[in-house]
């Protein structure tokens, strides 16, 4: 018999907990479960869907043992994994993040540009501090970090925790992968087998392969030349109109480049100026999400925890998520999955950084992950990477430092922001808004 994990969702207040619950529930019999446990710092918000998560989880296996806290020895005691998702701040400062820097005429968004760096200096203390609790009371557990922005999360888990058995990743390639596949007509990305470099939220697909390793590459380009990464009606694996939107916008990036396949993020820093006239500064996606997912999430939640059952209910699994379970099977029982992480460099891009934080295909087991070789990158990728990863290094020194310099630094090399007197502007106005998140910056 297979061992049985227990794992600890920290954010447990997350409008994705509920979708991550129903997904592990999904996936028993690649995962068994012995416990699962809830851990946020706002209990408030966690007890809108702490009930109802309960009740999911006794609903489809009552052995399933359900804490719900904000206790960190409670939480973080007897567990093998934690898969971490938090927010320092809240929607509310994501929403500073985006319209303080729309004020100034630049892209608001959540983790590319000035949106990205503030939250990065949100982020850090407390993923770190989570990480110390992991370290406390189960030593042994993996943390699974998927808490934004991941690229300066990364970062400064190289260099403040690196002995720390913590794996960064995100789900945003994946989503992507999901539609390639529709798009090539194979029946999941799980038949897809694919090469991808860079940095998170800002990558590049160089070969995606069927299971008989014919090349589908030039086919997916001539596609997303025409369609972007969207069916030829429009259509594809997205949850609102602006994915779909940001999937069309792949069209232009692939026009720049027509030998790999963009991440879609990568247009905030290729197409700056028509994100900031197609945004509007006084409503972003912030509100959008706190309209809708938080609003409908939550909602369900208390219809759930009034009605006693889950049975009917419309949250749904998290689809994307699916590389959580993937990720957490290839540790517990050795799997050797290929996926793409958040590691550091040492080399596997050739003409790259050593130290940098990039996103690549590893093969994952027992003892953590292996990164695969990707040998050298082109000069137009590899100018982007270098500036950016700038940008992310510069965040954390400024974070430890505490140095002012530094964060004007990092925003004014930004290629979302025009100039150093742009970047001054908005770095003043976040400081005000950021007061008792951000260290003190001198
Ligand atoms: P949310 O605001 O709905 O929930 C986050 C929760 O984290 C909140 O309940 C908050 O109280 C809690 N929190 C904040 N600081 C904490 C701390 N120090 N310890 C414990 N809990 C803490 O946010 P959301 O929209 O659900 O997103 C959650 C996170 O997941 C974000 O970082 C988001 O960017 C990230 N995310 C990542 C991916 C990915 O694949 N990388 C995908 C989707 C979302
Ligand atoms: C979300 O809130 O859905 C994000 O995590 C990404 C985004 O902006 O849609």
């Amino acid at each position: 018999m297979k061992k049985k994990s227990s794992v600890v969702i920290a954010g447990g207040g997350s409008t994705y907990t509920p979708e991550i619950i129903l997904m592990l529930l999904d996936n028993l019999d690649k995962l068994p479960l012995r416990k699962i446990k809830l851990y946020d710092n706002d209990e408030e918000r966690q007890n809108k869907l702490a009930k109802a998560c309960e009740i999911i989880v006794k609903e489809k296996d009552p052995s399933i043992e359900f804490l719900a806290t904000t206790d960190p020895e409670l939480a973080y005691t007897d567990v093998d994994f934690c898969l971490a998702h938090i927010r320092v701040g809240q929607l509310p400062m994501r929403e500073m993040d985006e319209k303080i820097s729309l004020k100034h005429g630049v892209v608001g968004q959540e983790t590319c540009g000035p949106g990205g760096i503030a939250y990065g200096m949100r982020s850090i203390g407390g993923v770190l501090e989570n990480i110390e609790y992991m370290e406390k009371y189960s030593p042994n557990c993996w943390m699974l970090n998927y808490s934004n922005p991941a690229a300066i999360v990364a970062e400064a888990c190289r260099r403040l925790k690196p002995n720390s058995r913590v794996i960064n990743i995100c789900d945003m390639p994946i989503g992507m992968e999901n539609t390639m596949a529709e798009i090539l007509g194979v029946a999941s990305r799980k038949e897809l087998d694919v090469r991808y470099f860079g940095l998170n939220h800002f990558g590049w697909w160089t070969s995606v392969k069927d299971k008989e390793g014919n090349e589908l590459l030039p086919k997916l380009l001539e596609h997303q030349l025409k369609y972007g990464n969207c069916m030829t009606d429009g259509g594809g694996n997205f949850t609102d109109d602006s994915w779909q939107e940001t999937a069309r916008k792949v069209k232009d990036i692939v026009a720049v480049d027509p030998t790999l396949v963009p991440n879609s993020y990568l247009k905030y820093y290729l197409f700056p100026d028509y994100v900031v006239e197609h945004s509007d500064p006084n409503y972003t996606r912030a509100n959008q999400v706190m309209d809708t997912r938080e609003k409908r999430v939550f909602g369900e939640c208390a219809r759930i925890e009034k009605a006693g059952t889950a049975v009917g209910t419309c949250l749904e699994i998290g689809i994307h998520a699916s590389f959580i379970v993937d990720l957490a099977t290839a540790l517990a029982f050795n799997t050797h999955e290929r996926m793409l992480l958040i590691v550091q460099n040492n080399g596997a891009i050739e003409n790259f950084d050593p130290e940098a934080m990039v996103e690549i295909p590893c093969i994952v087991g027992k003892d953590g992950y292996e990164p695969l070789s990707i040998g050298k990158i082109p000069t137009f990728q590899k100018g982007l990477m270098e500036e950016q990863v700038a940008v992310e290094k510069l965040t954390v020194d400024a974070w430890q430092e505490g140095s002012y310099h530094k964060l004007w630094q990092a925003l004014t090399l930004s290629k979302t922001v025009p100039s150093a007197t742009v970047a001054k502007a908005i770095l003043d106005d976040m400081i005000e808004a950021n007061k008792g998140y951000w260290p003190e910056l001198k």
